[in-house]
């Protein structure tokens, strides 16, 4: 799995997905470029979210908010004091860890080393293995489960508490029944605060410190009166904005999985305070149907319950893809009570109520949010589109993108570069193009040229004979089958177009 995950990284290069920030400097950490195709296919992605989102919903509408806000937000939001993740060092090997993140990795090794116990008995065993019965009453599976829950119970408590030594001593006592780094000599556990700072302003005019914002929900919380105004918006209703975030993360791994700067995608709904655990309820299935409707395998899907609440939530639950290293958090689901107006209320001085006419009272409306990454989704449909092929003479990568999000709709081929089929191929985008990103290619053999497409996600190609030139017809190849058929030229437009759009 792990080898899948590198031939993935190597995938997005080489055909244009991904690439290091900075690369020809030797790159940057954690920081990205996507390329033509990777472009593309982020922008469809954003498409998909923002149409289901805002074109969808009568009463969800879209912001656009700066980046660059006042600092006083930052304190107000509770990130100046407490948007920290827990760092520490393993003073043998030098490496850098967050240590929650370090601690979930130890769990899930271990899990496996379970799991793998399992799977050799089951093999040795044959038809007649009982996994329950071996679970519950194998002494070593059963004592290594009974560790693992209480390293389990024991990290929820840490986290819970914000306990910094309680987090390094797991991590000492995981080491010695599922090592990561083989060592146990540790700094201690230290909070780091995740935000970018720079200053606006000369130094001259005395500067101020501002930060690069952390999320685009702020941005969302402080045009509250605006946009309800403005829009004359009644409760429930919500705002959706799509944005640049940064945080400086500590451990940046896993490609665009954790990233320095990245893009979310952000609803904040606002409701009358008591309702909101409904709301929560509602936009948690609603979300997982947005996920599961791309057609990616709803068993690759779960919710995970958080550990510890952020300050701000009274409830929180991430919707998980099976990722090839393990079940990840894509998207994050809270309720996040009435904290964020609340305090930009104290903050700010204003006041930041809605009237509702049905109780004829005012209150600080309640907020259930849904909060994706962009990136992380691309990962996500990356990661599960691609498919390595066994055919009978040879074999092909091909990335089985759902057909609204693949960056090219239709490659159009001429079979030879002369007698007139690159002009009828043309000919053929020219009326196309308005509807569909089309790509001409009429560079090597036609097989070379429908494997490049398979790997781009590509789910049509045409390809323009001379019988396209008699009767204006020409083969469409369907990239999953591999099927090819022959249509006119003139029902394209329908065959294609109803099934690249939503
Ligand atoms: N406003 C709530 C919020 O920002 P979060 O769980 O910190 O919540 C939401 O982030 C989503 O943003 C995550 O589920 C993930 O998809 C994405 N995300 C967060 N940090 C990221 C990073 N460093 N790189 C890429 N995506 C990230």
């Amino acid at each position: 799995q792990e080898d899948i995950f590198k031939k993935l990284v190597a995938h997005c290069k080489e055909y244009g997905f991904v690439f290091q920030s900075s690369e020809i400097y030797d790159g940057l950490g954690a920081v990205y470029d996507y390329g033509q195709m990777g472009v593309e296919l982020k922008n469809n992605i954003k498409k998909y979210w923002w149409d289901s989102m805002v074109l969808l919903h009568e009463n969800v509408v879209g912001l656009d908010s700066a980046i660059f806000m006042h600092p006083t937000i930052w304190k107000a939001s509770g990130h100046v004091d407490a948007f920290n993740d827990p760092l520490i060092d393993n003073k043998d090997s030098k490496k850098r860890y967050r240590a929650d993140v370090l601690i979930e990795d130890q769990l899930g090794k271990f899990e496996e080393k379970m799991n793998k116990e399992v799977a050799k008995a089951k093999k040795r065993f044959g038809d007649a293995f009982d996994e329950q019965q071996f679970r519950e009453t194998n002494p070593r599976v059963l004592a290594n489960k009974q560790k693992y829950d209480e390293l389990h119970a024991r990290f929820a408590k840490a986290l819970n508490d914000s306990n910094l030594e309680e987090l390094k001593q797991i991590i000492i006592d995981q080491e010695i029944v599922c090592p990561i780094s083989g060592s146990r000599n540790w700094t201690d556990v230290r909070q780091f605060n995740l935000m970018f700072s720079t200053e606006m302003g000369s130094t001259a005019d005395g500067a101020s410190k501002i930060f690069l914002r952390p999320e685009t929900a702020q941005g969302i919380f402080v045009n509250y009166l605006n946009v309800q105004k403005t829009g004359r918006m009644k409760i429930p209703f919500g705002i959706a904005q799509i944005g640049k975030a940064f945080r400086n993360e500590i451990v940046a791994r896993q490609f665009i999985f954790r990233m320095r700067e990245f893009e979310q995608m952000e609803m904040q709904f606002f409701v009358r305070p008591g309702t909101e655990l409904d709301w929560f309820n509602k936009w948690k299935d609603t979300r997982i149907a947005w996920h599961r409707a791309l057609g990616f395998g709803d068993e690759n899907y779960r919710f995970h319950e958080h550990e510890k609440l952020a300050h701000y939530a009274n409830a929180a639950v991430d919707v998980e893809y099976k990722f090839p290293f393990g079940f990840k958090e894509v998207e994050g689901i809270h309720s996040r009570t009435d904290f964020d107006l609340s305090q930009h209320e104290e903050y700010s001085g204003k006041k930041i109520r809605y009237f509702d006419p049905e109780l004829n009272e005012s209150y600080v409306p309640y907020v259930v949010e849904t909060s994706i990454g962009v990136d992380r989704m691309f990962l996500q449909v990356v990661a599960a589109s691609y498919c390595e092929e066994q055919l009978e003479k040879d074999s092909r990568v091909v990335l089985k993108l759902p057909a609204p999000l693949a960056p090219i709709k239709l490659a159009v081929l001429p079979l030879v570069k002369k007698d007139g089929l690159p002009e009828k191929a043309r000919e053929i985008i020219d009326s196309l193009k308005f509807d569909f990103n089309c790509q001409y290619d009429e560079k090597d053999s036609i097989g070379k040229r429908y494997r490049r497409q398979d790997a781009i996600g590509t789910p049509f190609c045409v390809t323009v004979d001379h019988q396209s030139a008699e009767d204006n017809t020409v083969t469409i190849r369907y990239r999953d089958t591999m099927k090819q058929e022959r249509v006119a030229i003139s029902d394209l437009g329908n065959i294609i177009g109803g099934q690249v759009n939503f």
